[in-house]
């Protein structure tokens, strides 16, 4: 991560440019707009899921290969998206393909578990130190059952999470998330709001928030709860924020968290539906050392099908083998999601592949920062293993607060719409980060670093 640079941006040309930019995407999206006025006969706002809305229109995308993606008009990019981090593997991978369809052959669902859901247990528990697993269809049931669990072990009904991390769609973790900066309140007493409507302010009011990076702030709100009798079942975060950008732990953070979490039997999530997979062979668990209680995967886990999973220790996991916690789903295990698991875990996430990974990631990182030195730009460039991001912040971004301080959403957007008119297709929102697959080359990362520089040359020049 780099000094960050001076900021001395001409908040006129950033408006005049997005406008310009805003212009030349709906030009070249004609295709998207006619299909978004069908879409919007029968799928509700035209999209599968909110987090794919978009004014004036979502762009419809058509096929992927590779690196490489195309919409329905016929525009190529670069992804740099990848389905929200779920293709690590890149697109229509040979060898997830051929699992598929040799498993499809030979029936795709029975509800009782077949050798591969074995095989997948086995190799994450080598990657993760964790022995127990079980599976689910999403990272949001990952995190939901995770609670459950913990719950149920500990006999509390308290949880704690990260100011402003996302852990998926269910009502206990839809708590403290995109809170506007004079609504996140002081650091020892941050606020626990819902996240958008239908959620019961009794679901909330068990859900306590503490900000990112600060251990001391955490054992204090843990010894308050304590003496209200409101001891957590557990501490739920993401070992590195994923959904503010990349934020990493600061130095010592997470064993400080595992340590404190230890001493106050307090399970400890690390959820890593985001960082499993694609950070590390072991996701975050392996790259900073330091093992939870339990750990929730999905996105990269499947290679593109809906698979989650929970691992657990002994001790914890106790309770779903002896039957206290009902840890079910139909879908759980389904062989088509354990095919494609098995051969992405053996055959394409490999250790070359995360040595490739991480070149890459040097390459992109060590490129943008030259780029924002060279231009002055307010920011940094931050990345581990396929993730990554510039944060446009004149200030490091360790938190929610800081984040909401300092993060610059108007130079993240025209960014955005900067890369879509220049075939990088991006997550769309200003929180989110770039995924790399294993079948990036340095072409893509170059192509990524010529957007960035001409971006800011425009900006700056
Ligand atoms: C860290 C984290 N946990 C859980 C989820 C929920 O996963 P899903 O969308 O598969 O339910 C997400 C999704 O973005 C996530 O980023």
């Amino acid at each position: 991560m780099s000094a960050v640079g001076t900021p001395s941006i001409d908040r006129d040309r950033v408006r005049e440019l997005i406008a310009r930019e805003e212009r030349a995407l709906d030009a070249r999206t004609g295709r998207s707009a006619e299909t978004y006025q069908r879409a919007n006969r029968s799928l509700a706002g035209g999209v599968a899921s909110s987090y794919q809305l978009r004014d004036p229109w979502p762009i419809y995308l058509e096929r992927g290969e590779g690196p490489v993606v195309w919409d329905v008009d016929g525009n190529r990019m670069w992804d740099f998206h990848n389905g929200f981090g779920s293709m690590v593997q890149g697109h229509a991978h040979p060898a997830i393909g051929a699992a598929v369809q040799e498993r499809y052959a030979k029936g795709t669902h029975f509800a009782a578990p077949t050798e591969d859901a074995i095989a997948v247990a086995e190799e994450l528990a080598r990657r993760f130190g964790l022995p127990q697993w079980r599976y689910t269809n999403s990272g949001s049931e990952s995190t939901m059952d995770a609670i459950r669990i913990a719950r149920a072990f500990t006999g509390r009904d308290t949880i704690m999470k990260i100011f402003g991390s996302y852990h998926g769609h269910h009502d206990a973790v839809m708590v403290s998330i995109g809170v506007e900066y004079d609504e996140i309140g002081d650091p020892d007493d941050l606020a626990s709001l819902p996240y958008g409507a239908g959620i019961p302010q009794a679901v909330v009011d068990l859900t306590v928030a503490v900000p990112f990076n600060d251990a001391a702030a955490m054992e204090r709100r843990i010894e308050r709860l304590i003496a209200e009798d409101r001891k957590p079942a557990c501490v739920i975060m993401e070992a590195a924020m994923m959904n503010l950008g990349v934020v990493l732990p600061e130095d010592g953070y997470l064993q400080a968290v595992r340590d404190i979490t230890a001493k106050h039997g307090i399970v400890l999530i690390f959820d890593e539906v985001k960082t499993g997979l694609c950070i590390a062979a072991g996701g975050a668990t392996e790259r900073w050392g330091v093992t939870p209680d339990l750990v929730t995967l999905a996105k990269a886990l499947g290679g593109g099908l809906p698979m989650g999973a929970i691992g657990g220790s002994d001790e914890v996991m106790s309770v779903v083998r002896d039957g206290t916690v009902y840890q079910v789903g139909t879908y759980n295990g389904n062989p088509l999601g354990v095919a494609a698991t098995r051969a992405s875990l053996t055959e394409v996430l490999t250790p070359e592949a995360y040595a490739h990974l991480d070149a890459l990631n040097e390459r992109i990182t060590t490129a943008c920062d030259m780029v924002i030195q060279k231009y002055g730009l307010p920011g940094y460039a931050v990345g581990v293993g396929s993730k990554g991001c510039v944060t446009f912040s004149p200030e490091k971004v360790v938190d929610y607060a800081t984040f909401k301080a300092h993060q610059d959403a108007e130079l993240s957007e025209l960014a955005w719409l900067f890369n879509m008119n220049r075939g990088i297709f991006m997550t769309p929102g200003r929180e989110e980060e770039w995924t790399l697959s294993v079948t990036h080359t340095e072409e893509a990362i170059d192509d990524y670093v010529a957007v960035f520089d001409e971006l800011a040359s425009e900006l700056v020049g």
